[in-house]
């Protein structure tokens, strides 16, 4: 399958981790391994605790102790552990002992604190999910139940398993000093789905594929269709009357050319090609952006190629190898840009772009890592993968990025502006509030917002609550129509911006590109407060800090999206021999 053949890429990428990836295929009898994954509160996702952190036991099958878990898994704190339990393929089991425990004072505690919160579990069976819930409370919510039998029902199509069902059985009070018993059945069932739709009952078609759903991206549509006559019907229209007028100028004599005919866009064009304030971050920010293009653009495409969704960490784990290869990209266009803009600190262009974004990733993860290391959650990331992340940043990403940057600054690092550039800047004249560069770049992100707020709502609901995002064509359209509208509004920015004379279009026009990931994180922090249950320190900063880097690469993309199209305009519009 071509699954594994990706798998193996990575595992030859990743030396450090070791794949063991099995072909899914069992022989009559031989042993179905049940990993135990994670316990956590049900409405915090992802604060998730070692399964065994909780007084549960482990059957008596000793042979495999830990999974080996991929990059990808191990940060997203997947820590599977053998149960013990004995299953073998197409053998029913009747109810069998599992282990006994003893619920001393603190393990009687530790469990009626899960069953209050609502602890759930998550168990694997041949990489399909399972999940159980520990126990109840009872209605006057003063005694602990706890669900001591487990009965596995698998359905198998030949030598495949397709689909395990759990059903809790066996509810006891706990009791402090009593022994508690847990228990398993197992009942295999024959079944005629295909292993390849196996996948398809965690899916949720309600839900992804509703009315709505579809309704949001017709109007999207409909809107960038609008926008893009608009900007092209605005621009056409203004553009050719200002050329008209300038085209005059052979009939008229140079007096009225003199009298200051010329006015709007077309006095500034001795510094709109002045170089940005903040050259090296600015080209940092550029290079960045076309590396998360790329990265997002192909990850959704291999996605939608190969599902990726269905094996866990799959798709974290293409994403940082996507990220890193693509390093080329971000040192070609940060270097490029940086050499157009005559600097001369390329070295430190180069440094700055290729560890900007690992930098803010990685101080963000490190808080949170902090957080949950103090409460003890698995999510807490492991000394031998922040090294691992460490070697992928300094012998993968900087290499690539310096190879882009020498080649950019090569092939494409030639200023080629069509207008020279005077040698003392141009004062800024005064102007409505309204054309203030921050009052345009806050409202140029609210109809790009719009465009996607919708998509924003399944995408969380489905990283923050229990669904499994899977229609990534939704996505591909939804980011087209979020690069086409970011482009057209950025684009109106900036004219208005050149027409009041004020000639500082690039970081505005980057700005007003990312401003729509600042009405995300408002929309995020709206979800947290009326769409979720969260709750707990770790759950939050979890949700914040990750959310804050989302927002971030979504500005820096957008944003990148925004200076492409701009620069291609300023370009045009000045190419015409002014001066
Ligand atoms: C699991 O439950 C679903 C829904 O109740 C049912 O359609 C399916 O046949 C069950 N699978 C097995 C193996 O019992």
């Amino acid at each position: 399958m071509n699954i594994s053949g990706l798998c193996l890429f990575f595992c030859l990428i990743f030396t450090i981790v070791s794949c063991d990836e099995h072909d899914h295929r069992y022989e009559d009898g031989s042993e179905v391994v049940l990993w135990m994954n994670t316990v956590g509160p049900y409405h915090n996702r992802q604060e998730t605790y070692n399964y065994f952190s909780l007084p549960f036991c482990r059957g008596t099958k000793t042979e495999i102790s830990h999974y080996h878990e991929t990059l990808g898994e191990n940060i997203l704190g997947v820590e599977l552990e053998y149960s013990g339990v004995e299953i073998n393929f197409k053998r029913d089991k009747p109810r069998t002992d599992i282990c006994e425990k003893t619920m001393t004072p603190e393990a009687y505690d530790e469990l009626t604190y899960a069953i209050k919160n609502h602890y759930w579990y998550q168990m694997f069976i041949d990489d399909l999910p399972i999940w159980g819930i520990v126990g109840e409370m009872d209605e006057s919510g003063k005694s602990a139940f706890i669900w001591t039998h487990k009965k596995f029902e698998i359905a198998y199509n030949e030598d495949r398993i397709i689909d395990v069902n759990l059903t809790s059985e066996a509810k006891v009070n706990i009791k402090p000093n009593t022994v508690l018993k847990f228990t398993y059945e197992v009942i295999w069932k024959p079944t005629s789905i295909p292993f390849a739709k196996r996948f398809d009952k965690y899916l949720d078609p309600g839900f992804f594929q509703h009315k709505i759903h579809w309704f949001s991206i017709f109007n999207s549509f409909m809107m960038v269709l609008f926008l893009v006559g608009l900007v092209s019907m605005i621009l056409l229209r203004t553009l050719r009357k200002d050329y008209a007028r300038y085209g005059k100028d052979d009939d008229l004599d140079d007096m009225e050319r003199d009298l200051g005919d010329e006015y709007g866009w077309k006095q500034v064009h001795g510094d709109v090609f002045r170089p940005p304030a903040h050259p090296i971050l600015f080209a940092s920010l550029i290079g960045s952006g076309y590396q998360i293009a790329t990265v997002s653009t192909l990850c959704i495409l291999t996605t939608i190629a190969f599902d990726l969704y269905t094996e866990r960490g799959l798709l974290f784990s293409t994403a940082i190898f996507l990220y890193a290869a693509s390093s080329v990209v971000n040192g070609y266009a940060g270097g490029s840009l940086y050499a157009r803009m005559k600097g001369q600190l390329w070295i430190k262009q180069l440094l700055v772009g290729a560890f900007l974004v690992p930098a803010i990733i990685c101080s963000v993860a490190f808080l949170v890592n902090f957080i949950s290391i103090y409460y003890g959650s698995s999510r807490s990331i492991p000394f031998t993968v922040m090294l691992s992340v460490t070697a992928i940043c300094l012998f993968i990403i900087l290499p690539l990025t310096a190879v882009g940057t020498v080649l950019g600054r090569n092939i494409s690092g030639e200023p080629n502006v069509p207008c020279r550039t005077n040698a003392v800047p141009r004062p800024i004249p005064e102007k409505k509030w309204f054309m203030e560069p921050n009052v345009i770049i806050l409202a140029s992100g609210i109809l790009p917002f719009g465009s996607i707020f919708i998509e924003m709502y399944f995408i969380f609901t489905s990283f923050w609550a229990y669904k499994i995002y899977y229609v990534y064509g939704f996505m591909l359209l939804v980011f087209l129509i979020l690069a086409v509208v970011t482009v057209c509004v950025t684009i109106v920015a900036t004219y208005f911006m050149l027409n009041a004379e004020d000639y500082r279009w690039q970081w505005t026009s980057f700005l007003s590109g990312a401003s729509s990931a600042f009405y995300v994180y408002l929309y995020a922090v709206y979800y947290f407060f009326f769409k979720t249950k969260m709750y707990g320190m770790f759950q939050t900063a979890f949700y914040f800090g990750y959310m804050a880097l989302f927002s971030l690469g979504l500005g820096i993309m957008c944003g990148t999206f925004g200076y492409i199209g701009t620069q291609a305009f300023v370009r045009k519009i000045y190419s015409i021999k002014i001066d």
